[in-house]
């Protein structure tokens, strides 16, 4: 009797722990790795970093630069005010045209606060997001390009990087 009841107890005990391990799981299913080799600053990309990212990306630059990166609608043609509509970040647009730094600086300052005298709708996200922040949704960013606008964009950043 004693024996039986132990047992029932150790099976309801191993059902609970499928459970939590089944959680965890899934938790690290949801964060996707990211491409080979893919750094911003010169520090590796993680899956963690690419998930944050993502979520900042949604909250905070998605209403202008699109749900899926795609830009505003006709973005290659000035607006009204004489400024430039949001770029798409995927490959149709120039986002890795950029080095990393100037990205960072970019989303930091605001395109306007890079370029002395330009003018632009591009915020400055310096006093709403931290460094780790920026750093994250540029490597989401990045994470989603495919290998040719990964490497060019690579090579850029290595250039700069090197003083040239
Ligand atoms: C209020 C609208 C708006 C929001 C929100 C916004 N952007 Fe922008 N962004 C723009 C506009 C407009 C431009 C084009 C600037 C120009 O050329 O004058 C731009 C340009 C950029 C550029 C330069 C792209 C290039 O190829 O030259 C980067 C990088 C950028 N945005 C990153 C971000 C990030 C990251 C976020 C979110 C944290 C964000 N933006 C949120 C409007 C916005």
């Amino acid at each position: 009797m004693g024996a039986m009841k132990a047992k029932r107890w150790s099976a309801a005990a191993s059902g609970l722990v499928a459970i939590a391990a089944g959680t965890a799981l899934a938790g690290g299913a949801g964060t996707e790795a990211p491409p080979d080799g893919l750094t911003f600053l010169g520090q590796p990309v993680t899956a963690e970093q690419i998930a944050r990212g993502q979520q900042v990306y949604g909250e905070y630059c998605a209403s202008c630069h699109g749900a899926n990166l795609e830009g505003q609608p006709d973005w290659r043609r000035r607006l009204g005010n004489g400024r430039m509509p949001a770029p798409p970040h995927d490959e149709s647009g120039h986002t890795w045209h950029h080095s990393d730094q100037d990205l960072f600086d970019m989303t930091k300052l605001g395109v306007g606060g890079v370029v002395a005298g330009y003018e632009s709708d591009m915020p400055a996200f310096g006093e709403i997001l931290t460094d780790e922040e920026i750093a994250a949704v540029l490597a989401f960013i990045k994470s989603t390009w495919p290998e040719r606008q990964r490497e060019v964009q690579a090579r850029i950043t290595a250039k700069e990087e090197s003083g040239s």
